[in-house]
């Protein structure tokens, strides 16, 4: 049987997921792969896998009730239906409550700060992997900026800009530093996509930075098929989180800071106003 090597590297999340794991590892990685390559050939699903074209993502457009931008706290998710209520927040709500109770399952970001702090990353950037994504509750447009503003207050500067630069980098491979363009972004941006100015403009400024390595070291860790079955949660970052996340004692959203009032509208995203 005839091994497409990238595919199967990414379907293991990159070549730095692959280089955290063990050669048996890898061995039952490849078994699998090919064992589930051979059920979709049988299944008459062999080759590659087919990805949308932008055209055909922009006529999708129409056919749902929601924008693709808007935040998983506006929207009942792809499958249509009613939202939910939201459980109320506590009276001065955390960083941990936002997390419970706005930001849940949050396996995603749990399973990046959680490999960050396996390869002994810097705390700045275990909080970034940690918190990089959480701004999609809110808005997946431009995630990256809207999540540094809504932590800016709150974390070192390193850390946001990890947060903020991690979205840009996200569609440029680094082979240095073991990142590949993920298979999802031919998934969700089509195949012929290519990223706005504004994207291309922020790589460049990147690539000659001193920090080019926080935000790139945020994607390393960014991984979408890196361990399904993780067991995570957040208590390993309590540490982390009580060194370098100032949570003020009104609570987030109570304290007059430029960001209060994105932490209202995830407090309250049912204020019709
Ligand atoms: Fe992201
Ligand atoms: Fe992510």
């Amino acid at each position: 049987m005839e091994i497409d090597r990238r595919a199967f590297i990414a379907s293991l999340g990159g070549t730095a997921a692959v280089s955290m794991m063990d050669s048996e590892a890898k061995a039952d990685a490849l078994e699998h792969w090919m064992e589930d390559q051979l059920d979709a050939q049988a299944a008459g699903q062999g080759g590659p896998e087919k990805f949308p074209t932008v055209a055909e993502l922009d006529a999708q457009i129409e056919t749902r009730s929601f924008r693709r931008g808007a935040g998983n706290v506006f929207t009942s998710g792809n499958r249509g239906g009613n939202v939910k209520k939201l459980a109320p927040m506590p009276k001065n709500p955390t960083l941990q409550d936002f997390f419970r109770l706005r930001f849940a399952p949050a396996n995603h970001v749990l399973q990046s700060a959680t490999r960050a702090l396996k390869t002994g990353m810097s705390e700045e950037i275990i909080l970034a992997c940690l918190l990089h994504d959480c701004a999609q509750a809110m808005m997946k447009a431009d995630h990256g900026w809207w999540g540094a503003q809504l932590f800016e207050p709150y974390i070192p500067e390193k850390s946001t800009f990890g947060i903020r630069y991690h979205q840009a980098l996200r569609f440029y491979a680094d082979a240095d530093a073991g990142y590949e363009y993920p298979d999802l972004y031919y998934r969700i941006f089509g195949q012929d996509y290519t990223p706005p100015p504004h994207i291309e403009a922020t790589y460049k400024m990147l690539r000659n930075h001193k920090w080019y390595m926080e935000p790139r070291l945020v994607t390393v860790n960014d991984l979408y098929a890196f361990d399904p079955n993780a067991k995570v949660s957040i208590d390993p970052f309590e540490d982390i989180i009580g060194r370098h996340f100032k949570t003020p004692k009104e609570g987030l959203g109570n304290d007059n800071s430029p960001s209060a009032h994105m932490w209202r509208t995830l407090a309250n995203p049912d204020a019709p106003l």
